[in-house]
C-alpha cells in the first residue's frame, strides 16, 4: 500500500470509504478477476454487489438514494476498485463521474427524481458520446434526433460506438444533434431506456478492461418523450465536455489505482525470489527501479487528488485534470511494464495476474480523450496564459 503521507489530505470519512471498498475489493471482485478477463465478462454479482454497497451514487444526495459524499470520494473509490480490478473500477466510474454527474448538474428536478435513485440502487448507466467517424472530433457527431409535430417526443437515428457498460446498463445518456447546421451547438443530450428501442449491436473483443463491456449502439427511429430531453436543446456539447473534464480525474484515479495494484503484486514476489544466493529484490538496480516506480506512481496520485480537490471546491481544475489523466496513463504502463520485468517470467504468465495490469494499462491514453487530446486541452491554458 501507499505510505500515509500520501493520505494526509483525506478526511476520516475518506479512509473509512477507502476500507469499505478495499474490503470489497479484497473479497467480492479479486477472486472473480481472472475469470472475467478469461470471459471477457463482468459477473453480475458484482455490480449487483457495486449496488449494495452503497457505491453506485456516491456523489448523489440522501434522498435520492445516494451517498452524498465528496468528488474525492467518488475519485478514491475509482482508485481502490483499479487495485484490484481495472474494468471493475471504469464500470463504477463510469457509472458516477459521468451519468450520474449530468443528472445531477443538469437535470430537471422530474429527471432526477425519476432516475437518480434508480441509478443510486439497481439501474447501471452507459454514456453515449462516440461514434464510428467522430472520437476524438466529438463534437462531429451524426447521430439525430427530430422533435415530434406535437412536442411529445423526439425519434433518435444513428450509431454510438465504444460504449462503456452498454452490455449491462438500463439507462443511456445519448448525444444527438437536433440540427446538424448548427454544427455544435445543435447538440442535446438524451435519456434513453434500454426499453425505449436501443440495439446492442457488437461487442468489442479487447486488449485489456476486457470484463467491461464495450458495445456498438443503434438507434433506430428510436421513440424518446420529450421530457427525456436532459437539460436545455443545444447545450448538449457543453455538458458533455464539462462532464469530462471531471471524468478525466477519474481515469487519472483508475490509472493510478492500476499502478499501485502492479507494484503490490510484483515488488513482494522479489523479496522472496531467490537469485545468485538472495532475493532479488535487494539487488540495488531493482531497488534503484522500485524507487523510481514509486516516486512516479506518488506523482500522478498527487496530481489526480489536487485536481479532485480543486473540482471540489470550486476552483478551475480542466487543465490539472487534463495533466493527472495524461501523466497517470503513462505512470500505469510504466508501472504494469516494470512489475512484468520484476516478476521475470512468471510475470508474463497468466498466473500472477500481473500482465493483465499491463493489458489493462494501454486504455487510460485512449478513453475520455486521448493522451494527444489532454496536450491540446493543456497547451490552450498554455497559449491563454502566455501568447498575450
Ligand atoms: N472544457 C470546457 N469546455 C470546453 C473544453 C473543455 N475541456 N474543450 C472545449 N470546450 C468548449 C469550448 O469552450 C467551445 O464551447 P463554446 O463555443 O460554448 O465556448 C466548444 O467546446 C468547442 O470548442 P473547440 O472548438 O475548442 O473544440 P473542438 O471541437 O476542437 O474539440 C472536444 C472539443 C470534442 C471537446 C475535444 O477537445 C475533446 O475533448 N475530444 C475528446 C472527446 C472525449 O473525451 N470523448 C470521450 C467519450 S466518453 C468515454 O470515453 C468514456 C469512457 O471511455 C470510460
Ligand atoms: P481518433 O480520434 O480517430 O484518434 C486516432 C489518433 O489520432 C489518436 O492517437 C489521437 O490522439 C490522434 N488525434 C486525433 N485528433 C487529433 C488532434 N486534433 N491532434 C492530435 N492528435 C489527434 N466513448 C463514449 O462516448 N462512451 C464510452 O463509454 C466509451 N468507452 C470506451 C471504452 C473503450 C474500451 C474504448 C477503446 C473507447 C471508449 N470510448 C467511449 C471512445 C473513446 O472516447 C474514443 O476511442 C477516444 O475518444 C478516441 O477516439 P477514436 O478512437 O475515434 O480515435
Amino acid at each position: 500500500g501507499e505510505s500515509p503521507t500520501s493520505l494526509y489530505t483525506l478526511t476520516e470519512e475518506e479512509r473509512m470509504l477507502k476500507e469499505v471498498v478495499k474490503k470489497f475489493a479484497d473479497e467480492v471482485v479479486a477472486p472473480r478477476v481472472e475469470e472475467m478477463d478469461e470471459n471477457e465478462k463482468m459477473d453480475p454479482a458484482i455490480i449487483k454487489g457495486l449496488f449494495e454497497q452503497g457505491l453506485m451514487g456516491i456523489e448523489t444526495d440522501p434522498d435520492h438514494g445516494g451517498a452524498g459524499a465528496s468528488f474525492t470520494s467518488a475519485i478514491l473509490v475509482i482508485e481502490e476498485l483499479a487495485k484490484v480490478d481495472p474494468s471493475v473500477s471504469v464500470c463504477c466510474d463510469v457509472h458516477n463521474t459521468l451519468v450520474n454527474t449530468v443528472f445531477r448538474k443538469y437535470a430537471s428536478q422530474h429527471l432526477k427524481d425519476k432516475y437518480l435513485p434508480q441509478l443510486s440502487t439497481e439501474r447501471l448507466g452507459s454514456f453515449c458520446l462516440s461514434e464510428p467517424a467522430s472520437g476524438s472530433d466529438a463534437f462531429a457527431l451524426r447521430t439525430t434526433a427530430k422533435k415530434s409535430e406535437d412536442g411529445s417526443y423526439y425519434t433518435l437515428n444513428g450509431s454510438k460506438m465504444w460504449i462503456t457498460n452498454s452490455a449491462e446498463a438500463d439507462i443511456f445518456l445519448v448525444f444527438a444533434t437536433l440540427d446538424p447546421s448548427k454544427g455544435y451547438k445543435g447538440i442535446s443530450c438524451f435519456v434513453v431506456e434500454k426499453e425505449m428501442g436501443v440495439e446492442i449491436a457488437k461487442k468489442e473483443k479487447k486488449l485489456g478492461i476486457r470484463a467491461s463491456s464495450t458495445c456498438t449502439l443503434n438507434f433506430d427511429d428510436v421513440k424518446v418523450p420529450a421530457e427525456n430531453l436532459l437539460g436545455d436543446e443545444g447545450l448538449g456539447y457543453k455538458y458533455a465536455i464539462e462532464i469530462l473534464n471531471e471524468g478525466r480525474v477519474g481515469i487519472a484515479a483508475q490509472m493510478v489505482g492500476l499502478a499501485q495494484g502492479a507494484f503490490d503484486k510484483a515488488v513482494p514476489y522479489t523479496y522472496e525470489r531467490k537469485q545468485f544466493g538472495q532475493p532479488v529484490g535487494n539487488f540495488q538496480m531493482m531497488q534503484y527501479q522500485f524507487a523510481d516506480v514509486a516516486s512516479e506512481i506518488e506523482c500522478a496520485r498527487l496530481l489526480t487528488y489536487n485536481a479532485a480537490r480543486l473540482k471540489e471546491q470550486g476552483h478551475a481544475f480542466t487543465k490539472q485534470a487534463a495533466m493527472a489523466k495524461w501523466k497517470s496513463s503513462l505512470v500505469a504502463q510504466q508501472a504494469s511494464g516494470s512489475a512484468i520485468e520484476w516478476a521475470g517470467g512468471l510475470g508474463y504468465t497468466r498466473e500472477t495476474g500481473i500482465e493483465k495490469y499491463w493489458r489493462d494499462s494501454k486504455i487510460g491514453a485512449l478513453y475520455e480523450g486521448t493522451s494527444n487530446i489532454q496536450a491540446l486541452t493543456i497547451a490552450k491554458f498554455i497559449a491563454k496564459e502566455y501568447n498575450t
